[in-house]
């Protein structure tokens, strides 16, 4: 019987490279990349083999997807933020096994999903910059979802992350889960780039983000779940939230009862909102 050892939201905000590179920008996101050491250090602690990213930069029009390859392995550039991720190498191992195991349970629910091991289906930076920090060394093997969902209905999402569960009680290892997307995501206009760096877009988003986390540290999960589709909607949710909805899923929707733990606390890139906060798990 497997095991869900850990469930987290993360950011994966690109500047958390360009903050490893001399110029401008060095070291700006240290916080961020010190909480996903942390959660990294966690899945160690808790012999994690496998993790699970719902990537809300990987966009799909039609059904749910897994990509559940054998081997990444390559030298990544952005194509949204050319000029933030460039040449950034990667090599992690997938779980082929896990993928078909998810696609099995989750399709029980009702919702369209395929899994793909397919050596030419490459991995979002959604997936790619958290693995960058906490799982240099191979020790996870990656399966990464498509959370950048265009014609989906949050309802389906949360199904996914049922699924999910039934899929790890039937595994035999243990695994974690990363939604991995922000909190608001009004991007900054682009000709108030430079103001955007480090501050919101818009004061409405701001005070949104501020008021969630709240409920998130109190646990008022059912009123959370009640306000997920107009938060993702007025405030610009990346992917649609989808993420938040499938972590949701996992974690029992509006049963889920434990107030977060805040690993790194909710700042601004870009003009939108970031955090790292683990969800605890049983
Ligand atoms: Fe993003």
């Amino acid at each position: 019987m497997g095991k869900l050892a850990l469930a987290a939201k993360i950011t994966h905000v690109p500047s958390m490279y360009l903050s490893e590179l001399p110029g401008p920008q060095n070291g700006c996101r240290q916080a961020a990349i010190d909480g996903h050491y942390e959660i990294g250090r966690r899945c160690r602690e808790l012999n994690v083999d496998t993790i699970v990213v719902f990537d809300s930069h990987w966009l799909v029009n039609s059904a749910f997807h897994i990509n559940c390859g054998e081997h990444f392995q390559g030298i990544y550039t952005s194509n949204e933020l050319p000029h933030f991720i460039k040449d950034m190498s990667f090599e992690y191992d997938g779980n082929p096994e896990f993928g078909q195991l998810m696609q099995e349970e989750i399709s029980k629910t009702g919702i369209r999903v395929q899994a793909h091991n397919i050596k030419s289906l490459e991995l979002e930076y959604g997936t790619l910059v958290p693995m960058r920090y906490m799982n240099q060394d191979k020790k996870f093997k990656v399966v990464s979802v498509s959370a950048f969902l265009t014609s989906h209905e949050l309802e389906d999402s949360r199904k996914f992350g049922e699924g999910l569960l039934k899929a790890i009680e039937k595994y035999d290892g243990t695994v974690a889960v990363f939604a991995s997307g922000s909190l608001s995501h009004r991007f900054i206009w682009d000709r108030e780039v430079s103001r955007g760096m480090d501050s919101y877009t818009r004061e409405w988003d701001r005070q949104v983000d501020k008021h969630v986390v709240g409920m998130w540290k109190n646990a008022q999960w059912p009123e959370f779940i009640a306000m997920l589709p107009e938060y993702a909607e007025y405030c610009y949710g990346e992917g649609g939230m989808h993420d938040t909805a499938m972590l949701l899923g996992l974690l029992g929707w509006d049963q889920y009862d434990k107030p977060v733990e805040i690993i790194t606390d909710a700042f601004p890139s870009s003009g939108t909102g970031q955090i790292n906060a683990i969800f605890p798990v049983e």
